[in-house]
């Protein structure tokens, strides 16, 4: 099987979905693989070791698309790419579809055989590809809010772990899944005052076993939220339905009564964002006010740490990959059933669920799998 891997094209994207080893790794496996050059770039990879390592390396992205089987991508392909997919084509990357009609609909038309990283899920229901970023995300997501936060970025100006005399900052998550938990370990470090709201106790259960008296944890409920958003220096919105769109958990009004130069940092962009103020920026353009509220919603935001990112992610995308080369993309979906959640179109058919309803379209179970 031929795999291609295109340099990512989103805004200041740095990651790349195959490193050497996976590529020497395909390669041993009897496969080819086709690299557009300086794919690997900006993760510190550079074309001379993917092709010691086996890899032909071409100039145009349109040549990886016209010659692979199976793209590997980290994020969406965007408008640009859209010509570029073959009709049947097999596709693994993040998707998101559920917050992005128009590529739905083009991979649609396209027939293309799409696997979505971010639902591929095992047995207890995890999802091994989104887990290494959402922690990445989730541990940035504290970082770029207490930046946001400095007057001198149009923030209150204040420190999030406060000084002797002087109270700390507030935080407040909500969602306490991985993105969740991974911001708290943070916002603890920084010596915030940390409020987690999810919808279930469980995960609540866990953090403040953890840090017992260092955070208030709570069960979501829409009265609850606002008073501690209105509150708060610092939100972040952590909640995910899978493949669903995020639901709204913080109305406008409730952004209307924030402190001025308080920051939302609502990583559940890439689904829709979970406030509803909340619009998609880009690393070049992060932040935008509503209401004297700093709102920061890039949907791929372990992008500006690739040399993290890029290993966090192929790290577990690459079995998968693997799996896909070896068994071919439709056998390989019906024999693994952490493979079949992540299919989310085939043959012109939307096959996930929550993708299905967030357009009211038609949820075709079963094919391709
Ligand atoms: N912006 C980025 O760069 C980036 C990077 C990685 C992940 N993400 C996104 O972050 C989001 C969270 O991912 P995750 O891996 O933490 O998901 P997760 O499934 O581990 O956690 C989501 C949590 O949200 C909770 N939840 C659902 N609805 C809720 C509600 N109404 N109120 C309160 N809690 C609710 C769930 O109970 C769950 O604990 C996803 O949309 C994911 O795609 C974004």
């Amino acid at each position: 099987m031929i795999i291609g891997v295109p340099k990512e094209i989103k805004d200041q994207e740095f990651r790349v979905a195959l490193t050497p080893a996976g590529t020497r790794a395909l390669l041993k496996a009897g496969h080819r693989v086709v690299v557009e050059a300086g794919a690997g770039t900006g993760s510190g990879l550079d074309d001379a070791q993917y092709t010691q390592a086996g890899a032909e390396i071409v100039s145009e992205k349109a040549l990886v698309f016209d010659r692979a089987d199976l793209i590997v991508k980290v994020k969406e392909p965007l408008p640009a790419e859209y010509a570029l997919l073959k009709k049947g084509q097999a596709l693994f990357t993040y998707l998101h579809l559920a917050a992005d009609r128009r590529l739905t609909e083009t991979l649609l038309e396209r027939e293309i055989f799409a696997i979505a990283y971010e639902t591929v899920e095992s047995a207890d229901g995890s999802r091994p590809i989104l887990r290494p970023m959402s922690e990445v995300a989730g541990r940035l997501a504290v970082q770029i809010g207490a930046h946001y936060l400095e007057r001198v970025h149009g923030g209150r100006g204040v420190l999030l772990g406060g000084v002797p005399g002087v109270p700390n900052g507030k935080v407040v998550i909500i969602g306490a899944g991985v993105v969740g938990t991974e911001a708290t370990h943070i916002a603890v470090g920084f010596g915030a005052r940390v409020v987690v709201a999810n919808l279930h106790r469980d995960r609540l259960e866990m953090l403040e076993a953890l840090y017992r008296g260092r955070v208030t944890t709570m069960v979501a409920n829409a009265d609850w939220i606002e008073q501690q958003v209105i509150d708060a220096d610092l939100v972040i919105g952590a909640v995910l339905v899978p493949g669903g769109r995020a639901p709204k958990v913080v109305s406008r009004d409730a952004v209307g009564r924030m402190k001025k130069g308080a920051v939302i940092v609502d990583v559940s962009v890439d689904q829709g964002g979970c406030i509803e103020t909340i619009r998609p920026t880009s690393h070049s353009d992060p932040v935008y006010v509503v209401d004297g509220v700093l709102h920061y919603a890039v949907p791929n935001m372990p992008g500006i740490v690739p040399e993290t990112s890029t290993f966090a992610l192929t790290n577990a995308s690459f079995p998968f990959i693997l799996r896909l080369a070896e068994l071919g993309p439709e056998h390989a979906v019906r024999s693994d059933p952490a493979l079949a959640k992540g299919l989310n179109l085939a043959f012109g058919r939307i096959t996930h669920r929550a993708v299905a309803e967030a357009f009211g379209m038609t949820y075709a179970p079963g094919v391709g799998a």
